[in-house]
C-alpha cells in the first residue's frame, strides 16, 4: 500500500510496524485527522480494551453509582450488596438514559422517562402498566451488563464480551506500583482539561521520553536530571522513571515534591500514572471528537487531612501550568498535522521509544479490526481479542 491510497486499509498499511526504533517513523499525519480513523479506534481500540472507568472510593457503599460514556456508549456503574456491576445505561423499554447524574446513591435505578425501575444488580423490578404486554417476563428483561473488573482503586470496563482478563493486560504494573507504596494514597481531587486536538497527540506528548521539558517545560525542567530519564517498555505499559533534583534553593517546589525520582508509566492505550513521593495523579485520555480530546486527572496523596489541604493544592496547582503549556503545543501539533506539507515524522532513539510502542499497538489493533471487519459483516462492531503482543 502506499499513502496514495485513500481507503481506510491503505491508511492503516501506510504504517510500517516492522522497522526497528533507528528506522522508524510516527504513524502518519492522516491518523489524526481523518474522521474514520477515529470510527475505527472508538469501536476497536476503545471499544475493545479495559478503559479506566470509575473510582473505587465512588463505589463505596451498596446505593452508590457512577455515570460515565466509553465508545460513544452510556454506562453505569453501581455497587450492590453483592459487588460491583456495570451496564448499558439504556432502559430497555424506549432506550431512555436511565442514570443522568455523573455519581450519586440510589436504592433503585428509576428511569425518568416512565419510570421502569432497576434493581443495583441491574434486574427490571418494576414496569408500570406493562401488565398486558404479552410474552414480557419482568425476570427476562434487565440493563445489559458490562465487563468489570477492579485493580487498586480503578475499576476498569470492558466492551468486548470476549476479551482476556484485566490482570493479563496490566502484566507486572500493579506490582510495580505497590512496591512504591501506591496503595497507600487517597484520593484528594478531580480535574478535567480539555485539548483541542486527536487524542493521540496527547499520548505521544507524554510518551516522548522527556524530550519536550527542557524546551516547553523550563519550570519543571529545573528540577529534572534530563539526562539520567529513563524509558522502558513491557509489553502494554511503558515506565518512564525521572530523577529529580529538588534542593532547598527551590523552597517552592521542595516543599511539595519530594524524593529521588519520578515515575510516569502509560497503560495501552490511554491511561497514565504519575508518582512523585506521597503524590500520585492519574490521567484519563477521552476522545469527544476525531479533533478533541478530554483528559481527567485524579490526584492522590499519602496526607488528605485538612493539615494537608494548602500543600495538596500547590502541588495540583503545580501541575496547571504544564498543563497550559501542553494544551497550547497540542493546538499546534494538531494544526500541522492538518498541513498537506506534512506526511509522518522520525523518532529519537534515546527518547521515543514508548511512543513507538503506542503506535505499534494502535496499529496491531486497527489491522485487527479491518481484518474481522473484513471476515464477517464490515458494519458490525468488531468483535474478539485484539491479542497480538509486541516485544517492546
Ligand atoms: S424509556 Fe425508560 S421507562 Fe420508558
Ligand atoms: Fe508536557
Amino acid at each position: 500500500m502506499t499513502s496514495m491510497d485513500d481507503s481506510l486499509e491503505g491508511i492503516v498499511g501506510s504504517y510500517d510496524p516492522a522497522k526497528g526504533l533507528a528506522d522508524a517513523e510516527t504513524i502518519p499525519r492522516v491518523w489524526y485527522v481523518d474522521p474514520r480513523v477515529y470510527e475505527l479506534e472508538t469501536r476497536s481500540v476503545f471499544g475493545g480494551t479495559w478503559q479506566f472507568a470509575a473510582r473505587l472510593d465512588q463505589l463505596q457503599r451498596p446505593g452508590d453509582y457512577v455515570t460515565t460514556e466509553l465508545a460513544g456508549e452510556p454506562i453505569v456503574l453501581t455497587r450492590s450488596s453483592s459487588g460491583i456491576h456495570a451496564f448499558f445505561n439504556v432502559c430497555r423499554h424506549h432506550a431512555a438514559i436511565v442514570m443522568t447524574e455523573p455519581a450519586g446513591s440510589c436504592s433503585v435505578m428509576r428511569c425518568p422517562y416512565h419510570g421502569w425501575t432497576y434493581g443495583l444488580d441491574g434486574k427490571l423490578k418494576a414496569a408500570p402498566d406493562m401488565g398486558k404486554a404479552r410474552g414480557m417476563e419482568k425476570a427476562g428483561i434487565g440493563l445489559p451488563q458490562v465487563r468489570t473488573d477492579v485493580w487498586g482503586n480503578f475499576v476498569f470496563v470492558n466492551l468486548d464480551p470476549e476479551a482476556g482478563p484485566l490482570r493479563e493486560d496490566l502484566g507486572g504494573l500493579p506490582k510495580e506500583l505497590e512496591a512504591l507504596g501506591a496503595d497507600g494514597l487517597k484520593f484528594f481531587e478531580r480535574r478535567t482539561y480539555e485539548f483541542k486536538c486527536n487524542w493521540k497527540v496527547y499520548v505521544d506528548n507524554y510518551m516522548d521520553g522527556g524530550y519536550h521539558i527542557p524546551i516547553l517545560h523550563k519550570s519543571l525542567n529545573a528540577v529534572i536530571d534530563y539526562p539520567g530519564y529513563t524509558i522502558e517498555n513491557k509489553g502494554r505499559y511503558v515506565v518512564q522513571k525521572c530523577p529529580l533534583k529538588i534542593s532547598k534553593a527551590r523552597p517552592e517546589t521542595s516543599r511539595i515534591r519530594r524524593g529521588k525520582d519520578a515515575y510516569y508509566y502509560w497503560l495501552y492505550p490511554n491511561f497514565m500514572i504519575n508518582w512523585y513521593e506521597g503524590v500520585m495523579d492519574t490521567n484519563l485520555v477521552l476522545p469527544v471528537g476525531h479533533e478533541r480530546t478530554v483528559v481527567v486527572f485524579d490526584f492522590y496523596f499519602d496526607d488528605v487531612s485538612p493539615a494537608a489541604a494548602e500543600r495538596n493544592k500547590a502541588s495540583v496547582d503545580l501541575g496547571e501550568k504544564i498543563q497550559h503549556e501542553d494544551q497550547d503545543i497540542s493546538i499546534s501539533v494538531q494544526k500541522g498535522l492538518q498541513s498537506r506539507s506534512y506526511r509522518a515524522g522520525r523518532l529519537s532513539e534515546r527518547r521515543e521509544g514508548g511512543e513507538q510502542l503506542f503506535h505499534k499497538l494502535l496499529h496491531a489493533d486497527l489491522l485487527k479490526a479491518l481484518k474481522d471487519g473484513k471476515a464477517t459483516d464490515s458494519n458490525a462492531p468488531a468483535r474478539g481479542r485484539h491479542r497480538q503482543r509486541i516485544a517492546g
